[in-house]
């Protein structure tokens, strides 16, 4: 690590140690202490992540790190600060909660800002940087890597808060991306600690479409795919705060979906299976995903499912998949 960067890396534990202690600890902090309060995050949560607390001024944060002797225009270039057409110096996070994104060493190297008055937009993250590669970074995967090495399995979560709150219940081997879809080189590291990874995002049609993609992304870097889904609407966040720990394992975590019986469901939904045609396209569509699966009794089991759902025959439907698999190469 160049000397810079290791100012940088010191500014940012400074600064994750001054946020949590503000909010935490002093009068300045108090609204952002009790909006975590509110979410139903224990003092013991708020600890463990570091959550802390930006006050609401121009200057606070900007003089905190001048008096340690961190000069306003590296924090900038590196952007830990922000700067205004007016050249004005200044913290992007003032007023809002502060989630430490740390490496896989545990070291923060960003910030994520989360708005506790309905201020758009609803998160702020530390801007891309030498220490901050948002399509490389996961989030808390330095907590969770030894429990996903443990129980082989990962979960994959859209937001901080899921991970966290998942966490606090006992799922301690959940990450998220940083507020971005899911990249190959996320993929691939999750894929050199662990085969299955569980995706549990949003209940809602985001999260949806956003699982099929991601599904697609850790299929390709050769992971074993499942899909979690909960109660319309809901996040992972909210079901546990409002459902407890054990149901969010046993109804959400312990019963995903394999990657095709998600992805036939997924498929599903864009055709009206009343009419022959429809039925048709939808069958072609998920004799294209079966095709890509290489394990034969796999693929023998989700034909003999599509044969018996449409009255098929077998043959016809092997048939089909050797002319793709012939394509495919
Ligand atoms: P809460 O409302 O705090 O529970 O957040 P959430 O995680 O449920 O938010 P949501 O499902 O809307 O988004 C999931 C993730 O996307 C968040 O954790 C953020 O990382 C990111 N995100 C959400 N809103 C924004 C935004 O306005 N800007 C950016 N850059 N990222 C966002
Ligand atoms: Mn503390
Ligand atoms: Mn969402
Ligand atoms: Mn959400
Ligand atoms: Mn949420």
């Amino acid at each position: 690590v160049s000397q810079e960067s290791q100012d940088v890396l010191n500014a940012y534990e400074w600064l994750t140690k001054l946020y949590h202690h503000l909010l935490r600890h002093t009068k300045e902090g108090k609204t952002g202490y009790q909006y975590l309060i509110d979410r139903g995050f224990t003092d013991e949560v708020i600890d463990t992540f570091q959550l802390g607390f930006s006050p609401n001024s121009k200057e606070f944060i900007v003089q905190f790190l001048e008096k340690k002797g961190f000069h306003p225009q590296t924090m900038v270039k590196a952007g830990l600060l922000s700067m205004n057409d007016q050249q004005e110096v200044s913290d992007r996070f003032r007023g809002r909660v502060v989630f430490p994104i740390r490496n896989h060493l545990g070291k923060t190297v960003g910030f994520g800002g989360r708005s506790i008055n309905n201020q758009e937009p609803k998160y702020l993250n530390s801007p891309e940087s030498e220490l901050f590669h948002k399509g490389r970074l996961l989030y808390n995967f330095d907590l969770a890597r030894s429990h996903i090495r443990k129980q082989e399995e990962a979960v994959l979560f859209e937001g901080y808060a899921d991970v966290i709150s998942a966490y606090a219940a006992g799922v301690t081997n959940g990450v998220a991306t940083l507020g971005t879809a899911i990249t190959e080189a996320q993929a691939k590291l999750l894929r050199r600690y662990v085969d299955t990874v569980v995706i549990c995002y949003d209940a809602d049609d985001a999260g949806v479409q956003a699982s099929y993609k991601a599904a697609k992304v850790l299929k390709k870097a050769g992971c074993t795919v499942k899909v979690a889904s909960m109660p319309n609407g809901m996040d992972p966040d909210e079901f546990v705060q409002q459902n407890g720990a054990e149901r969010f394992r046993k109804e959400v975590v312990d019963v995903s979906d394999t990657y095709m019986s998600f992805l036939m469901r997924f498929l599903k939904k864009d055709y009206n299976l009343n009419l022959e045609g429809d039925r048709i396209q939808y069958v072609e569509s998920v004799l294209d995903e079966v095709a890509l699966i290489d394990r034969p009794v796999e693929r023998e089991h989700y034909l003999k499912e599509l044969a018996n759902e449409f009255e098929l025959s077998m043959d016809t439907l092997t048939q089909e998949i050797m002319a793709r698999r012939q394509k495919i190469g």
